[in-house]
């Protein structure tokens, strides 16, 4: 059993249980079959209050791979959100229907609220523009796949770091490993936030400000894209303005080092050119197959579930 009983932030989990999550998600993508019942008879309950692919699907895939079931909604408005139940009182029912609570909501904390009032763990799948670590642990099994480890590494972040909680999320976890180092890419309006960079300081973690990807992508061993998040603007002019600022192509692609990896935790928008994704360097729709792993490994540890007999 992982010592956290809900998972809001990467910063839940020790490095330790970090690193069993990603060795578990490997055994499982090498036997998948060996996993299929594990969680028999255990219910999963996604409340997606924002709207979602990924997320919710390899969530609900990953509950019915190991032989447990699904039960949720993907738009608040079927919900009795809708007549004005508080967050407080859905946990308190949804925790007495489900094992296990999945729960993304455009309002910071949301998560952690839930937390406080459900009968069985919770997991945030997106709390606003703040965290997303379901997300940073699809990320370090990619990265891991692809690199073997995250000491020493040079990652560029590129995009919206000012609302991307996925960036947040990853940035402040893989800045526990040894020696890794940052390039912020972004424009001047959506540069990284101070809660993040003050977590950096303190741990003396190394990170460059720039608003040019041509001019550091050849420094990179991972560069990880993102979308311009468009509902978290408060102008729609502002949005406008910014959104096409880095588009990602076979031109800038052949600045950069030929074992970088392009990730990107999808849905794209504008920011990388299809041309790219013929590239052997892009990664992202591998990632996506390693976010349904990676979260069947967190069900197990979080509903305490043994590895099963050979
Ligand atoms: C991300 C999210 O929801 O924050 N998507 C995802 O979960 N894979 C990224 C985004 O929406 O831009």
């Amino acid at each position: 059993m992982l010592e956290c009983k809900s998972l809001i932030a990467p910063s839940d989990l020790s490095l330790t249980e970090l690193e069993k999550l990603i060795a578990l998600a490997r055994r499982i993508i090498q036997n998948p079959a060996r996993y299929a019942e594990v969680c028999k008879g255990k219910i999963l309950a996604s409340l997606f209050y924002e709207p979602s692919t990924r997320t919710k699907f390899s969530f609900d895939a990953a509950m019915l791979r190991l032989g447990g079931s699904t039960l949720g909604f993907s738009d608040p408005s079927t919900s009795s959100t809708a007549k004005g139940e508080t967050i407080a009182d859905s946990a308190r029912t949804v925790g007495q229907y489900a094992d296990l609570i999945v729960v993304r909501h455009p309002k910071e904390g949301t998560a952690k609220l839930m937390s406080r009032y459900a009968a069985c763990p919770v997991i945030n799948a997106g709390d606003g523009g703040h965290h997303h670590p379901t997300q940073t642990l699809t990320d370090l099994l990619t990265i891991d796949h692809y690199k073997g480890n995250f000491s020493g590494l040079t990652v560029g972040v590129c995009g919206d770091l000012k609302f991307g909680r996925t960036i947040h999320s990853l940035t402040t976890c893989l800045a526990r490993f040894q020696n890794v180092r940052f390039l912020f890419i972004s424009p001047e309006e959506l540069a990284m936030p101070v809660f993040v960079k003050e977590e950096l300081d303190a741990k003396g973690v190394s990170y460059t400000e720039t608003t040019s990807l041509e001019g550091c992508i050849g420094e990179l061993d991972v560069l990880y894209m993102s979308r311009v998040q468009r509902e978290r603007f408060i102008s729609e002019e502002e949005y406008l303005r910014l959104k096409d600022y880095f588009v990602l192509t076979t031109e800038k692609m052949a600045l950069a080092k030929p074992d970088m990896i392009v990730m990107h935790p999808l849905p794209r928008v504008n920011e990388i050119a299809t041309e790219v994704d013929a590239d052997p360097r892009a990664v992202y729709f591998d990632q996506v197959k390693f976010g349904m792993y990676i979260r069947m490994a967190l069900i197990m540890k979080l509903l305490g579930m043994e590895e099963p007999h050979a």
